[in-house]
């Protein structure tokens, strides 16, 4: 087996099993892991690591490590080391269900980022010194370079700032990968910035490998498994009206001059709704897109082949079983048309400012005024993270959130009097868009966002409540540029704590 992915002989002679190159990694370092949106993590050393973990634990013994990965990974990582509690703290954002509930039981530190933050603050020394790097890669050429797999995130950022690299070369990721990748070797901390060069979603300005010293490199664990990602379910009604109400948007736009025909490059969130949104655009009137993005969900490789998107550049896929068949099945016509780079690139607020980005994302939450929440459950819950939302958002050339506007079988409304967590600002907010309709906010002051908001997304059965606090709000006297109630801006989770319904 190894002699077809691992060239280098220097590395193949580092081959071992996972639980031998496990046992390298000591109990409390700093290790960053591979992976993002369930592509590309490693499958074998966490577990093994885990059983070794539980055993410790089982004799009284400490064993946790902190782990910084690309974005979130899968049972064989974050639930795997989750479950045996042996995660000290974990960044810059997870979507595991034991995590979460490891996180929201005070058991787990979490440190919530910017994913684009993550490499320069990682370089500048904030988070403390990286020890080990366990990193999944599709080969190792005869010069020792690595070829990147299914997703790059962090990797190169790992793989240099750590003393020591673990690689686990996965048979299972298709061989064709090779060439899709484009590592920018450019950045630096200030004050030796320079511009990135890119100007093109589908421009190459790096290098196809990553680099690592053999000498750095003290295991090489063979696996064969595929990413873990779940099948997306047909998109429900409200995602198909959410996307509905966007595409008409785009159309009206494209009529003002201030889309162009082939509008401009997409970013799209992962979920139902994006792929929703994706679908539409598939049996819309936009030819030509271009997708400039942090993963690539089924509906991207569907637009891809149809031939409505020429290309997409992200750092990641997110694929669910049929659409990862399809993609081997047909690497070399998606190699033509994907790039993937580091994530501080996918998701560079330089590069998304310059390329004029459309940015749709989805919410918990949002307020009168077009504040939202991505990430808090009634305020103090975290769900998943920021991931690269807030990138896209603040840089983005139109920053899009969606939600349906009710959730709990309608117990709860999507859009409150002020949401309970903030993650995103009505400063970087333009456009709320839920099954009800569509809020353009762009040019409004502060009170035509909430009634726009209000009339545009709110439910029926909260409209009504939504306008009574405004308008009471708005007659307190306390000032009327944002008007609030501040004894009652909160009531709404309140009473849904309470009673199970806002
Ligand atoms: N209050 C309480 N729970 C809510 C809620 C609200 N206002 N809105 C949604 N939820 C719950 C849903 O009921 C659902 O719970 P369940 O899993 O128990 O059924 C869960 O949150 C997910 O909601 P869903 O409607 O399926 O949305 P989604 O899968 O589109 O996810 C986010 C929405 C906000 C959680 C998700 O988009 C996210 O994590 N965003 C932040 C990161 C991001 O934007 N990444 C993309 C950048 S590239």
């Amino acid at each position: 087996m190894s002699a077809q992915r691992i060239l280098c002989p220097r590395l193949r002679q580092r081959i071992m099993d996972a639980d031998a190159a496990a046992a390298l990694i000591p109990a409390g370092a700093n290790v960053g892991m591979s992976g993002f949106t369930g592509a590309g993590y490693p499958k074998a050393v966490p577990q093994a690591l885990a059983a070794r973990m539980r055993a410790h634990h089982d004799h009284g013994e400490a064993d946790r490590i902190s782990i910084w990965t690309g974005a979130s990974t899968a049972p064989e990582l974050d639930g795997a080391l989750a479950e045996v509690d042996g995660i000290e703290l974990r960044l810059p954002y997870q979507s595991d269900p034991v995590c979460r509930q490891k996180i929201n039981e005070g058991r787990m530190e979490y440190i919530d980022i910017h994913l684009s933050h993550v490499a320069p603050y990682a370089w500048a020394g904030f988070f403390g010194k990286l020890d080990v790097a366990v990193i999944e890669v599709a080969g190792i050429t005869e010069q020792g370079e690595l070829i990147p797999s299914s997703s790059i995130g962090n990797n190169k950022t790992w793989i240099d700032l750590a003393d020591r690299v673990i690689l686990e070369v996965n048979h299972g990721q298709s061989a064709g990968l090779d060439g899709m990748h484009d590592v920018y070797y450019g950045t630096a901390l200030p004050p030796h910035r320079q511009p990135i060069p890119l100007t093109g979603p589908q421009q190459r300005i790096g290098e196809r490998y990553l680099h690592c010293p053999p000498e750095k490199i003290i295991a090489v664990v063979e696996t064969n498994a595929p990413d873990r990602n779940s099948r997306f379910s047909e998109p429900d009604e409200a995602s198909r009206r959410i996307a509905g109400h966007l595409l008409e948007f785009f159309s009206r736009e494209v009529d003002a001059g201030r889309l162009p025909a082939n509008l401009l490059p997409l970013q799209s969130g992962v979920g139902n709704i994006a792929n929703a949104v994706l679908a539409g655009l598939a049996d819309g009137p936009f030819e030509n897109l271009t997708a400039y993005t942090e993963v690539l969900q089924d509906g991207m490789l569907s637009l891809l082949k149809s031939g409505k998107l020429a290309s997409a550049s992200a750092t990641a896929f997110s694929l669910s079983p049929d659409a990862n068949r399809d993609l081997a099945e047909h690497i070399d016509f998606y190699r033509d048309r994907i790039v993937l780079r580091p994530q501080e690139i996918s998701n560079h607020p330089e590069v998304i400012r310059r390329l004029g980005v459309i940015a749709m994302n989805g919410m918990i939450e949002a307020d009168l005024y077009g504040n939202v929440n991505s990430t808090h459950v009634m305020g103090t819950r975290i769900m998943n993270g920021i991931g690269g939302s807030g990138d896209f958002a603040r840089n983005g050339y139109l920053s899009v959130f969606m939600t349906p506007s009710t959730a709990k079988e309608g117990a709860i409304s999507t859009i409150v009097p002020m949401v309970s967590h903030v993650d995103h600002t009505e400063h970087d907010v333009q456009i709320v868009v839920t099954e009800q309709g569509l809020a353009d906010l762009r040019g409004l002051p502060p009170r035509e966002r909430a009634r726009r908001i209000i009339e545009h997304c709110a439910h029926p059965d909260f409209r009504p409540r939504l306008l009574d606090y405004f308008e009471r709000a708005s007659a307190s006297g306390r000032g009327l540029h944002t008007p609030h109630l501040l004894s009652e801006a909160l009531s709404w989770h309140e009473r849904y704590e309470q009673t199970g319904r806002m």
